[in-house]
Order: structure tokens, then C-alpha cells, then sequence
């Protein structure tokens, strides 16, 4: 972190789970943190946070879905800050079902908030970061971005698309010397659950019970993330299942379909939970 001097971080979904997490993080080595959120009442109780923390908070209320949002914040950012070291795209939304019976509304609402969001920051913030000629872009997608579990096709595509876009930013924005993380987590215990929308009962109880089961905690995610800018990693899987599926695919990723497809064919993981199907 000591690339960064100017100490200027913004992160988007900061009201809650691990963009909260980051921002505490951040806080407490004293940088200004850039609490952007959907939500008044949770932004302002991460700013009391980062401030009582050791860092200063500027509070931005903004949809990352609106492409006019996030200007407005990139303008509020140079005029306060005059730039910006390292930008999270962090603000995340849960949604599944059966393809077919996703409504159009639900697929235009999850890639705006989990895809588009990410574009809208990525495409702001650059041309700061190049006139710059420093910094560093972290996107957060999730395992399911590369180890894509049926029934959820709507997250795991929007996951997929940060994950390339992010490879290929890492190498495009290389000769500017602005490096660019994709963090890759697999279950953490935030409020991601409040906003799921799947389209019957069965799924959801199925990925809140798993989601109960986690065992990791944002805190975890964030100080992991922290260590990982710092070494200029590009790919940040915190949980050890994580990194376990990162490398079976690619040792056999016939193996991998074969076993998934096993265990969505005979409902195991609903038996291991114990859950009706
Ligand atoms: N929790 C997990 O198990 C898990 C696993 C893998 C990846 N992730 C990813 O981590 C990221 C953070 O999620 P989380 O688990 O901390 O969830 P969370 O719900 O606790 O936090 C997400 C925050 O984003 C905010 N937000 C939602 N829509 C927004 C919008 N349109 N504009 C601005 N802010 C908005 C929410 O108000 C909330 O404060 C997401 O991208 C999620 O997909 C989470």
C-alpha cells in the first residue's frame, strides 16, 4: 500500500458485508474511503465507522446500475480528492432460478447491478488512473464466475463477464502502470441473502442453507483482498474450495462437469443439507 501515498480508495456497496469490511480496513490505515451505497441509513453508518477508525469518509449515494450515477461520483471524486488510487467495484446482487422461468426483468436488473456497474466504474475511473499514470482497479465476482452451479445462471454469467473483463484490463492497462485484481470468493456470511430472488422455495431455502453453513467472514475477505492489492495479485480466491475448484478445472475440467452434473442429478447436496427436492 505504500504505492499509494495519496491514500484515496473508493468502494461501491460499502454499507454492508464486505464493501463495509474493505472500508474498515482502509480506515484503519488511515486512507480516505469513498463509502459509495444504494442505501442512506447503511452509508452513513459505515462513514461513522471509517471515521471513529482512523480514516476519513466521504459519503456518495449512488446506484452503481445508473452510468450517470457513477460520473457524478468520479466528478465528486476529482474535485475533492483531485484523483483516486484504487477503485472496488464491490456492490453485488444474488439471483437465480431455472432459465426459462427468470423473468427478463430480473435479468436486466442482476446484469445491471453485478455487470454493468462494473463497466460503468471501470470506464470512469480509468482515465483518472492514466493521467495518473498509478493505481489499481479490484473487481469482486465470485467462484461462480468460473465454477457455475445450475439454477444460477443469471449470477454466475454476470460473475463470468467481471472475470474476463478484468484479465483483460489487467494486460490492456499494464504499459500505464495501473494494476487490476478480480477477487473470487466462494461463501461469506454478509446481508447478500436479503435481496435473493430465485424462482421457487426449494432454491432459495437451498442457497440460504448453504449460505448459513459458511464458515469465512467478510473481515476475512477484506484483509485477504488488502494483502493481495498490495502483492499486485490478478486473481484473489480467499477460501481454500475456492482455490481447490480454480485448479481442478483446470487439471480436468471434464471431471469437474462430470461431478457437478452427478451432483445436481441426484439431488446430494439437498441430501447432505437435508432438504426436501
Ligand atoms: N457473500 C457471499 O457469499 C459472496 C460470495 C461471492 C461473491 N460475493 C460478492 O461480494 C460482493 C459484496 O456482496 P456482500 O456479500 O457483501 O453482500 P451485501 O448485500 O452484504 O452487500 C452489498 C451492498 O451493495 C449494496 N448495493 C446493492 N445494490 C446496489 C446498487 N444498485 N447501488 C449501490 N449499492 C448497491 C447493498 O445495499 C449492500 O450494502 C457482491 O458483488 C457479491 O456478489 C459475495
Amino acid at each position: 500500500m505504500k504505492r499509494y501515498p495519496g491514500k484515496r480508495v473508493l468502494i461501491t456497496g460499502a454499507g454492508s458485508g464486505l464493501g463495509r469490511a474493505l472500508s474498515i480496513e482502509f480506515a484503519k490505515l488511515g486512507w480516505n474511503v469513498g463509502v459509495a451505497e444504494i442505501h442512506p441509513g447503511r452509508a452513513d453508518e459505515c462513514c461513522e465507522i471509517v471515521n471513529g477508525s482512523g480514516g476519513k469518509a466521504l459519503k456518495i449515494i449512488c446506484d452503481v446500475s445508473r452510468l450517470e450515477d457513477i460520473e457524478a461520483a468520479g466528478r465528486l471524486i476529482e474535485e475533492k480528492w483531485g484523483g483516486l488510487d484504487i477503485v472496488i467495484n464491490n456492490a453485488g446482487v444474488s439471483c437465480g432460478g431455472y432459465m426459462e422461468d427468470i423473468p427478463m426483468e430480473k435479468w436486466e436488473w442482476v446484469i445491471g447491478i453485478n455487470l454493468m456497474s462494473v463497466i460503468y466504474g471501470c470506464r470512469t475511473f480509468i482515465p483518472m488512473l492514466k493521467k495518473q499514470r498509478s493505481g489499481h482497479i479490484v473487481n469482486v465476482a465470485s467462484y461462480f464466475g468460473f465454477f457455475p452451479p445450475p439454477e444460477s445462471a443469471t449470477y454466475n454469467m454476470t460473475k463470468a463477464g467481471v472475470i474476463s473483463l478484468s484479465e483483460t484490463l489487467r494486460t490492456e492497462l499494464s504499459p500505464h502502470n495501473i494494476g487490476v485484481s478480480v477477487v473470487m470468493p466462494s461463501f461469506f456470511k454478509t446481508n447478500l441473502m436479503d435481496q435473493l430472488y430465485m424462482t421457487d422455495s426449494i432454491q432459495v431455502n437451498k442457497v440460504k442453507k448453504m449460505f448459513e453453513k459458511a464458515k469465512f467472514t467478510s473481515e476475512k475477505v477484506a484483509q485477504i483482498t488488502l494483502r493481495s492489492i498490495d502483492k499486485n495479485r490478478l486473481h484473489i480466491l480467499p477460501q481454500l474450495d475456492a482455490k481447490a475448484v480454480w485448479v481442478l478445472k483446470r487439471i480436468s475440467p471434464r471431471f469437474l462437469f462430470w461431478a457437478n452434473s452427478l451432483l445436481y442429478r441426484y439431488h446430494i447436496v439437498e441430501r447432505i443439507l437435508g432438504l426436501e427436492y
